[in-house]
């Protein structure tokens, strides 16, 4: 396949790329195992960071047994399609050993519905709107199949309308938080791993019902730290060629993971714009996100 900027279709009403249609039908079918683990989120909500800590955790912190592939390769992504050299899910997934762990960006309502009829585990992350929309506006430049991003304004009306691959954050990340109470799930926040990531760690560690010793969390904390992360290149995306990631324009790892980089994209305009729109869409969920 020639690697472009393939368009968005709408699928179920959630605009995905229209790499993505030919296996539709077969994800929404797709058969859970009780003892599977999804790894859920929103592109670009430490989806990555997430991946690397539970292939640690249930390696028991052991670093080399967590280099044994790239992160794509060690968990599936459920519902995506290749160009290469990023695999197809559904084809990874039938040739892996079960029960494995597994990633997507679907919103709860697409998942399939096997993993909760299964009563399957779901470790969700989800990360403030702004900076997620500014981690996503660099993807979409670099990542040469999206769309184009378009300039920073248009990108702002997209997000806040939610126009981009993988539909509306508002709706994924009150989705999940809605779903959470009612299924096997953990809902985790980017800016609290950032914060204390051993307290967040060993939350995954109890949720997984593993007994990890202080040594084991602590070099768990250090393998996932963003500098030991940006410099791995089985958990960085360096392997993947320029022809698909463009790295001359933005880095997979790209900030220092950190909280409030929207403060050097909004304007002040933007972000009143974003304020208001933010407190009608959030109105009546109990979620809360800390932007700093
Ligand atoms: S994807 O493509 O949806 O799977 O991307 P995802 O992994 O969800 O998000 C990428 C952003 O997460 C940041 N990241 C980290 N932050 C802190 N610590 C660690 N270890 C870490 N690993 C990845 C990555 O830098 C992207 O955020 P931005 O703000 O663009 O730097």
């Amino acid at each position: 396949q020639v690697i472009r900027r393939y368009p968005l279709v709408l699928l179920d009403g959630l605009p995905l790329s229209e790499l993505l249609e030919a296996n539709w039908e077969e994800v929404k079918r797709f058969k859970a195992f009780p003892d599977d683990l999804l790894i859920a989120s929103y592109p670009k909500a430490g989806t990555t960071w997430l991946q690397e800590i539970v292939d640690m955790i249930l390696n028991d912190g052991d670093v080399e047994k967590c280099r044994r592939a790239p992160i794509y390769d060690r968990i599936p992504f459920l519902e995506t399609v290749e160009p290469k050299p990023i695999p197809s899910g559904l084809d990874q997934l039938a040739q892996m050993a079960r029960p494995c762990v597994i990633k997507t960006h679907l919103p709860f309502h697409l998942t399939p519905k096997s993993f909760w009829e299964q009563d399957t585990k779901a470790i969700y992350i989800a990360r403030n709107g702004k900076d997620n929309m500014v981690s996503y506006f660099y993807f979409d430049q670099m990542t040469t199949s999206q769309p184009d991003p378009g300039t920073w304004e248009e990108y702002f009306q997209k997000f806040l309308s939610g126009n981009l691959t993988w539909g509306s954050w508002y709706d994924h990340v009150k989705g999940w938080w809605d779903a959470k109470d009612k299924h096997r799930i953990l809902y985790l926040f980017y800016e609290d791993v950032k914060q204390d990531p051993k307290r967040e760690i060993q939350k995954v560690v109890r949720f997984l019902e593993k007994d990890l010793g202080e040594e084991t969390l602590e070099r768990i904390v250090h393998h996932t730290s963003f500098d030991v992360m940006k410099k791995n290149p089985m958990a960085n995306y360096s392997i993947i060629p320029k022809s698909f990631f463009n790295t001359d324009v933005s880095q997979f790892m790209r900030k220092a993971g950190v909280i409030g980089d929207w403060k050097n994209h909004f304007t002040v305009a933007q972000n009143e714009i974003f304020d208001e729109d933010y407190r009608q869409k959030m109105a009546a969920t109990s979620l809360k996100f800390r932007f700093e």
